[in-house]
């Protein structure tokens, strides 16, 4: 917490109001004092999400993730601690001494390196040596304009290297090298890339983080160098135009997936600005959960060729089976979407995106491919893989499906509903974590007593009177870090305190966080607390005795022998 202290902190998170900043991205319902919404950290089919005004605390009663403002932030943003303060800040207008982006945190270098590196490609590209480069853009229909947007620019190779300049700027080959930028060969030193159309890629925050370079003049190498993976730059993470795309996205509640990022670029260019690009036809768990996040209607959208069809199969299988909302649009009559709205413009893309098929109805149409279906076994075999397709429908589909094959086929429709196979426990792959774990009525009366204890001080006197520690070492340390910042703040407010459990270790942080979200954002009746109380109590009892049965067990004299027996006989009466 060295950059922001914690009084700004708690300032901060008294003027945003969390049920204001939540509705920012999610619809909120009011429901009596508090607010409901699908939860957007996993597959939520009824609001699960409470956020509690009075509280100023969100959790969700399914995935366990609950927090202040700022924890809401972070996990929907994918940012630091710090990020999502000055997130906050910037929403509620407070005006914040520092960006997080730039001038804090381990990665400040890196992110420096690629903005040098940014600007020297974008340099490049208004120099006289740029004169091919800049023609072939506009032979593909890129404007000035969307060179800027996208801050297109340009790698050359007769010129000053990049690696000259990072060099001059105190940064050191080891360190340039493993971000990407610069390749070793023996003694001499390459930019990795050279005489490349240089486009940047972002973060899910906007941070450039690598580059995609193409060629623009002969066809001998490769068409694309992308930068490698580095520390900050995961390509199964990103979604190309993901930062720019993600306002409009919300806002439509659909996001259009293509191929190539020349594809997102010429789409957004041209007005459809909630496009987001794969780098190419493969999708990863981390995109798709990134993707459900966005609680939009996702329209795939890839290129015109047999690999597209084939990647549109296994991306939309994928992302129905994360119950996402999926609609396929081919395209006809040009090779990629780039292509298509040059040559039929954006009404005409438009009009595409509009009139897409369901994913079942793209699937049952694909199945029909590879079959000659004037044979039985052919239709025997395209039924077949019908039916399995079918797996993990609502009733009312299957039947229509299965009407529509009987007519077709003529064939029983008892006989298909057989060989349908009845879904299993996959069908609805809720996104919850493993370790839901049934927990001991110990450790709900433990976490029962501390989320008390965070809402009101009273709590914390009575456990102090009556508990004074806990047996386990994580609970203990967190009792009494409560019980050291309400002595420190003069009371304690659970907001604020989760603001402050952010600087603790990863482990006590996260096992608060898990208590919060496990309770609800209601009070806690005293009679309650009291019977955790006692549940503790009776626990800790029979944990003495259990000490004093090894004790007799251990001993030989009579007299302590009934000594002992007393002790517990005595503990026993309590119980
Ligand atoms: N790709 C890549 N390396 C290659 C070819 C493709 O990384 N050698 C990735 C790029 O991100 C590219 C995407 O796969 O955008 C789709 O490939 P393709 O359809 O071949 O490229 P286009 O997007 O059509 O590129 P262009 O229009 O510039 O030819
Ligand atoms: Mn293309």
């Amino acid at each position: 917490m060295a950059y922001i202290n914690e009084e700004e902190i708690n300032k901060i998170r008294m003027e945003a109001d969390i049920v204001d900043i939540i509705s920012d991205y999610l619809p909120l319902q009011q429901k009596g004092k508090n607010f409901v919404a699908l939860c957007p950290f996993h597959n939520d089919h009824s609001p699960s999400l409470v956020v509690s005004r009075d509280r100023q605390i969100f959790n969700c009663f399914t995935c366990r993730t609950g927090g202040n403002v700022f924890a809401f932030v972070m996990k929907y943003e994918n940012v630091s601690f710090l990020e999502a303060i000055s997130i906050v800040a910037r929403k509620i207008g407070y005006n914040l001494q520092f960006d997080p982006t730039k001038n804090m945190g381990p990665l400040k270098r890196e992110y420096e390196i690629y903005n040098l590196a940014l600007k020297f490609y974008l340099n490049n590209l208004n120099t006289t040596e740029a004169k091919e480069a800049k023609e072939y853009l506009i032979s593909r229909g890129i404007t000035e304009e969307i060179i800027e947007e996208f801050k297109i620019g340009l790698a050359l190779k007769e010129k000053d290297t990049l690696y000259q300049l990072l060099t001059s700027k105190k940064y050191t080959l080891d360190e340039i090298e493993k971000l990407g930028l610069v390749n070793k060969a023996g003694e001499n030193v390459f930019d990795t890339f050279e005489n490349r159309i240089m486009i940047p890629i972002s973060n899910n925050s906007g941070q450039v983080v690598a580059f995609t370079g193409r060629i623009y003049h002969g066809e001998d190498a490769a068409k694309y160098v992308n930068t490698k993976e580095t520390s900050i730059f995961k390509k199964s993470h990103i979604l190309f135009n993901y930062a720019n795309a993600k306002k409009y996205i919300r806002e439509k509640k659909e996001v259009v997936i293509v191929e190539g990022n020349m594809d997102a670029i010429m789409l957004a260019a041209k007005g459809i600005k909630n496009v987001v690009a794969l780098m190419g036809v493969a999708i990863s768990q981390d995109q798709i959960t990134e993707l459900q996040k966005l609680h939009a209607r996702i329209i795939l959208m890839l290129d015109n060729d047999n690999a597209g069809t084939d990647a549109t199969i296994d991306l939309g299988e994928k992302l129905v089976k994360s119950n996402l909302d999926v609609r396929i649009v081919r395209l006809s009559g040009a090779k990629d979407p780039d292509e298509y709205i040059r040559k039929f413009g954006v009404t005409a893309m438009e009009d595409a995106l509009k009139h897409g098929t369901s994913y079942l109805d793209f699937k049952l149409n694909y199945l029909k491919s590879d079959k000659d279906l004037q044979k039985i076994p052919d239709v025997v075999k395209y039924i077949k893989e019908v039916l399995a397709s079918l797996s993990g429908y609502d009733k009312l589909t299957k039947e229509m499906i299965i009407t529509q094959l009987s007519e077709n086929y003529h064939i029983d429709k008892g006989v298909l509903k057989e060989n349908l196979k009845e879904d299993t426990a996959k069908k609805i792959e809720v996104d919850v974590p493993k370790e839901v774990v049934r927990k001991t009525k110990y450790e709900l009366a433990t976490n029962k007593i501390l989320y008390a204890m965070m809402l009101d001080s009273r709590y914390i006197r009575i456990y102090k009177e009556k508990l004074g520690y806990f047996k386990n070492k994580i609970e203990r340390i967190i009792a009494q870090e409560i019980v050291y910042y309400n002595n420190t703040n003069n009371g304690i407010n659970i907001a604020d305190f989760l603001s402050y459990a952010s600087s603790l270790s990863d482990e006590v942080s996260s096992k608060i966080m898990d208590i919060v979200s496990q309770n609800n954002t209601e009070e806690v009746p005293i009679q309650e607390f009291n019977n955790c109380l006692d549940v503790i109590l009776s626990e800790l009892k029979k944990d003495e005795i259990k000490d004093l049965k090894q004790q007799l067990r251990k001993t030989i004299d009579v007299n302590e022998k009934m000594e002992i027996l007393g002790k517990i006989a005595n503990i026993k009466k309590e119980v």
